[in-house]
């Protein structure tokens, strides 16, 4: 798990009550921490039944808060002071009881009192029998919690531990760190911002059942959107032929060719402050498709292509005011490959992308880029997980749109020296900083 710049160095604070599901939270905590978020873990005592509190402290490293009036710990902790330092709350498994107390202000546990003594935003992942999460008492609760403000993560459909099948099971734990990601962000730089974000590469139908297409696998375009939405924007994502799941708290509209992309480019980028075109576009298409599929014959088989609409250019008309980025796949010449892309469609950066550095570009984790800037801006980045690379990207967009001073750049930095003693994944010295994330409410 790559470190994960809204999380790092964040103070928060997992409830875990006593649901079965307990043992979710376990891979929870750990994932939040390779993340780079300090979690200080708070259990009910009918959660310690079932899981030791011992099992999140190895994981954490850090103390387990049960007791609300232990005097080793009050001294250490505090039953106030964890609410008080946190930058948010994650209460995962919530029980049909835990959410009463929560909804009703009750202070008799650790989590319900760290919950009541805070003011950082509180995110809430029920977990119980179908008949209990259907029961009017229970959606009463919730719905005041979300009245509060309270964001609340619907658990999924399967089988029970009741034996029943039905709505109550804890979402998985990847998709609660997203929404602890989404949950920081509400205050980050980009709040009030949209931002439309384009993924993947289009398929350019031949006949029924074949098309021409490239390698994007979309994790560029899904990086830029989920790192908009850590930084607090409201995030339109236009997915082509991506088999990634949809990024928690981000709008995504699938599509499957650059006509079908275009269409929802234009409908998108009114009103948006940034538009990142991340995704392979294709060029050209197969001028007239086959109605049915095209049978085998002895003779060659021509296909006439023709131009597709090329979206960025056709984004660059007056009265849109959408900073444009765009990328450039090059295998050659990259730098001045790029700056053409870069002035030919009227750009205010492009991202140079070197697809030809083995593990950077199509479909890999990682990349190489150095973003260009129409105001002569010339930033070259080491190979970077996805991610990171879209912050950086970001970094930029802020800036040009008149951001102020980024905040906290000395963690940034040290979790790029972190990634050099784990992975040596190169120089980080040109980079700014992320926002302030997870300010409490
Ligand atoms: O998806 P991944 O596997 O993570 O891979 C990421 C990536 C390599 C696809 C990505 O980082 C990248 O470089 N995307 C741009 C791919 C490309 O080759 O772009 P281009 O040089 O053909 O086009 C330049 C820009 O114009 C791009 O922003 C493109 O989206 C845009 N374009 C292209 C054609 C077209 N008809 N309309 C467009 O708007």
């Amino acid at each position: 798990m790559p470190l994960i710049p809204v999380l790092q160095d964040k103070r928060v604070v997992l409830g875990v009550s006593g649901s079965i599901a307990a043992y979710k939270a376990v891979a929870l905590a750990s994932a939040l921490t390779q993340a780079g978020a300090l979690v200080d873990v708070a259990m009910t005592h009918e959660a310690t039944e079932l899981v030791r509190p011992l099992s999140f402290q190895a994981i954490t490293h850090r103390p387990v808060a049960v007791d609300m009036f232990h005097l080793l710990a009050e001294t250490e902790i505090g039953h106030v002071s964890l609410g008080l330092n946190a930058d948010a709350i994650v209460v995962a498994p919530a029980t049909a009881h835990t959410l009463a107390k929560l909804a009703l202000g009750l202070a008799d546990d650790m989590i319900a009192t760290t919950v009541l003594a805070s003011r950082a935003p509180v995110l809430v992942a029920p977990a119980m029998d179908a008949n209990m999460y259907q029961h009017p008492t229970v959606a009463e609760h919730l719905e005041v919690l979300r009245q509060r403000g309270c964001a609340i993560l619907e658990p999924g459909y399967g089988h029970l531990a009741s034996g029943l099948v039905g709505r109550g099971r804890l979402a998985e734990p990847e998709t609660i760190l997203e929404a602890v990601r989404a949950v920081l962000g509400r205050r980050g730089d980009l709040a009030g911002w949209q931002v439309v974000v384009t993924a993947g590469g289009t398929q350019e139908p031949i006949d029924p059942v074949r098309f021409v297409s490239n390698r994007s696998s979309g994790k560029m375009g899904f990086a830029l959107a989920e790192a908009a939405r850590d930084r607090g924007a409201h995030v339109i994502l236009i997915a082509a032929n991506v088999a990634l799941p949809d990024p928690y708290g981000v709008e995504v509209r699938r599509v499957r060719t650059a006509q079908e992309m275009a269409e929802q480019v234009l409908e998108a980028v009114p009103g948006a402050d940034a538009l990142l075109m991340a995704a392979a576009v294709a060029d050209y298409r197969p001028e007239q498709p086959a109605e049915h599929k095209l049978k085998k014959r002895s003779e060659e088989l021509a296909l006439r292509l023709v131009p597709t609409t090329d979206i960025l250019a056709s984004t660059a008309r007056a009265g849109f005011t959408a900073l444009r980025v765009g990328f450039a796949a090059e295998s050659e010449h990259l730098l001045e490959h790029a700056r053409a892309k870069l002035e030919q469609k009227g750009l205010d950066l492009i991202v140079a992308n070197d697809v030809t550095l083995p593990g950077s570009g199509f479909g890999a984790d990682d990349n190489k880029v150095t973003i260009l800037g129409r105001d002569g801006l010339e930033r070259d980045l080491p190979l970077l997980p996805k991610l990171q690379v879209a912050y950086a990207v970001l970094d930029q967009v802020r800036r040009l749109r008149g951001g102020a001073p980024d905040v906290g750049s000395f963690d940034r930095l040290r979790s790029f020296d972190r990634l050099r003693m784990s992975g040596g994944r190169g120089d980080a010295e040109t980079y700014s900083s992320p926002p302030d994330f997870g300010r409490p409410t």
